[in-house]
C-alpha cells in the first residue's frame, strides 16, 4: 500500500519505478555510441528546465522518472561514452551500478563493525586484494573514500600527524609540477602555507627528478626547515608519467620522510604485469592513493587509500565520543570511522567487490591492458599524419599531441590547437580537451574505456585532421 506520509510507494509502484530505472539504464548503454559524448547546457536553459517552487504534492513516480530521463540525463556529458577521451573518463559498469542501488536500498552504514559486520569485512578483503596487488606488507590497510582527492587528503593528514604532530610551522613537502591539484588543495585544507609545498620542475619525461629533490631537501635542512613528506605520481594526469618510486623511496628513507604515492590515475594498472614493473618500489611507500572510479571501472564515487602501517590512520583519526562507546567492539572488529574523516559512510566496497566477483580480476586486467594499447594505437595513427606531432608518447593510456600546420609560430600553434578543441566540442563526435605542457597547448587522449573500439579512435583522429585542415584553410582565407 502506498503511504505518502511514510514516504512509501505501493509494491506495484516500486516495481514499476525500479524496472523503469533498469530499462532506462539498459537503453542508455545500448544507445550510447550513437549519441554525442559532448552534451553541454547553458545556465539559462537549465534554469528554465528546473527552477520551480518546492513541490508540495505528490506526483506519479513514472512521470518524474521520464523528466529525469529527458531533462536531467539529456543534459550531461557522457563520461562513460566510448569516445569520451577528455580528462579521465569514467567507463563504469552495470554490475557496480546495481551494487550502488543495493547499498543505498539497504542504506548500509559502513562506519562501524557493529552496524555493518559483513560490509566491513568485504571492505577489508577488497582493500587487501589491492594491497597485495602492490605487494605492500600485511601491516598495510586503509579505506575506501569518495575519490582520489579525498584519498590524498586523508593520506597527507596522516603524514602530518605522524611526522609533525602539531608542529607545522617549519614543515615542507615536495612534489613535481605534474602533481594533481588535489595535493596542493590538501595542503591548503590542512593549514599549510603555499610555499610549504615545494613544487619541483619535472624532468624531460615529466617525472620528479630525484637529483633536484635531494638538492632541495638539503637546502631546506640547511635553512632550518623540516622536510617531512614527498608526493610521487604513479601516472600523472597530464601524460601518464610514473615517478621513479624506488629511488624516491630510498631518498625518503635516508631523510626519514613520508612517501605518498598518488596512483589515482595510473595505480590500477598494477593489475597488468607489464605496468607493474613501472611501479617498482611502490611496495615500500608509506601511503598510496587509488581511484577505482577511474581505471577500475567503478561508478562515482569510490577512491581508495592504503597506508603501510594502518595503525597510523587510527592514530590520525580515532576519536571515541560517549555516544559511540558501545560500538568500540573487539580489537579485531574494524570500525572504518576510526580510519578516516567520515563517521557515516556508504557501502562503497560493495560495487568493487561485486564487479570483481561477477567479471573476475582477469577481465579487469584485460580491460586495463586494452586501454593502454588503445593509446599506443592512437599514437601510431597520429604519427602517420604529416601535419601533426606527438608531444608525449603513449603511456598508461594517455597520449598528448598537437596539430602542426606548416609555417605556424609557437603562438599560432597554441591558438590553432585551442581552436581545435572548440571545433571538436562543436562537432560533438568525440570529447577531447587540451592541456599545457611546458606552456604549450596540446591535445590529450585518455583511452581507458574498454568499450572504445579502434574504429572509434580512427574516426576521431580523422575528424581532428579534417577540422585542423578547415581551421588552417579559414586562417589562410582571412
Ligand atoms: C593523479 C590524480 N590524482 C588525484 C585525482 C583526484 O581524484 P578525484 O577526482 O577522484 O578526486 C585525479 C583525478 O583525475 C588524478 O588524476
Amino acid at each position: 500500500m502506498e503511504n505518502k506520509s511514510m514516504l512509501q510507494l505501493s509494491n506495484e509502484q516500486m516495481r514499476n519505478l525500479g524496472y523503469g530505472v533498469v530499462d532506462l539504464l539498459i537503453e542508455h548503454l545500448n544507445t550510447l555510441p550513437e549519441k554525442s559524448p559532448c552534451q553541454q547546457g547553458e545556465r539559462a536553459s537549465m534554469e528554465q528546465l528546473f527552477r520551480e517552487e518546492l513541490p508540495k504534492h505528490s506526483q506519479d513516480p513514472m512521470q518524474v522518472l521520464k523528466r529525469v530521463e529527458k531533462d536531467v540525463m539529456g543534459n550531461i556529458m557522457h563520461l562513460d561514452h566510448p569516445r569520451f577521451f577528455a580528462f579521465v573518463p569514467g567507463p563504469g559498469n552495470f554490475v557496480s551500478a546495481m551494487a550502488d542501488a543495493l547499498a543505498s536500498g539497504f542504506n548500509v552504514f559502513s562506519g562501524t563493525w557493529m552496524e555493518a559486520a559483513a560490509p566491513s569485512q568485504i571492505e577489508l578483503v577488497t582493500l587487501d586484494w589491492l594491497r597485495s596487488a602492490f605487494d605492500m606488507p600485511k601491516t598495510a590497510g586503509g579505506l575506501f573514500t569518495s575519490g582520489g582527492s579525498a584519498a590524498n587528503l586523508t593520506a597527507l593528514a596522516t603524514a602530518r600527524h605522524v611526522k609533525l604532530g602539531h608542529e607545522m610551522e617549519r614543515a615542507v613537502a615536495y612534489c613535481s609540477d605534474q602533481t594533481h591539484s588535489s595535493v596542493a588543495r590538501a595542503f591548503r585544507i590542512l593549514g599549510f602555507r603555499p610555499e610549504q609545498l615545494r613544487t619541483l620542475a619535472s624532468d624531460a619525461d615529466f617525472k620528479l627528478d630525484p637529483q633536484s629533490l635531494r638538492q632541495m631537501i638539503e637546502a631546506d635542512l640547511n635553512a632550518g626547515l623540516q622536510p617531512f613528506c614527498v608526493i610521487a605520481n604513479l601516472g600523472t594526469t597530464n601524460t601518464g608519467a610514473v615517478d621513479p618510486i624506488e629511488t624516491l623511496a630510498s631518498i625518503c628513507q635516508e631523510f626519514q620522510l613520508w612517501l605518498h604515492a598518488d596512483g589515482a590515475y595510473g595505480g590500477a594498472t598494477v593489475l597488468s604485469p607489464e605496468t607493474k614493473e613501472l611501479f617498482k618500489g611502490a611496495d615500500s611507500v608509506d601511503s598510496l592513493s587509488l581511484d577505482p572510479h577511474k581505471w577500475l571501472f567503478q561508478p562515482y564515487e569510490i577512491g581508495c587509500l592504503l597506508v603501510k602501517d594502518q595503525s597510523h590512520l587510527k592514530q590520525a583519526f580515532h576519536i571515541l565520543p560517549e555516544y559511540l562507546e558501545d560500538t568500540a567492539g573487539k580489537d579485531e572488529e574494524i570500525n572504518f570511522c576510526d580510519y578516516g574523516p567520515q563517521l557515516t559512510r556508504g557501502f562503497r566496497a560493495l560495487k568493487l567487490w561485486m564487479s570483481l566477483q561477477v567479471f573476475g580480476a582477469d577481465a579487469f586486467k584485460e580491460a586495463i591492458e586494452r586501454g593502454i594499447k588503445l593509446a599506443e594505437s592512437a599514437e601510431i595513427m597520429i604519427r602517420d599524419l604529416p601535419q601533426w606531432e606527438i608531444t608525449t608518447d603513449a603511456q598508461l593510456g594517455v597520449v598528448t599531441f598537437r596539430a602542426r600546420p606548416e609555417g605556424y609560430s609557437e603562438k599560432e600553434l597554441d591558438a590553432h590547437n585551442q581552436a581545435l578543441v572548440e571545433a571538436i566540442l562543436e562537432d560533438g563526435y568525440a570529447m577531447i580537451v587540451s592541456t599545457k605542457l611546458r606552456g604549450k597547448t596540446v591535445l590529450r587522449l585518455c583511452t581507458i574505456n574498454p568499450r572504445t573500439s579502434v574504429d572509434d579512435l580512427l574516426q576521431t583522429i580523422e575528424r581532428l585532421e579534417q577540422l585542423s585542415q578547415q581551421l588552417a584553410h579559414k586562417k589562410l582565407m582571412a
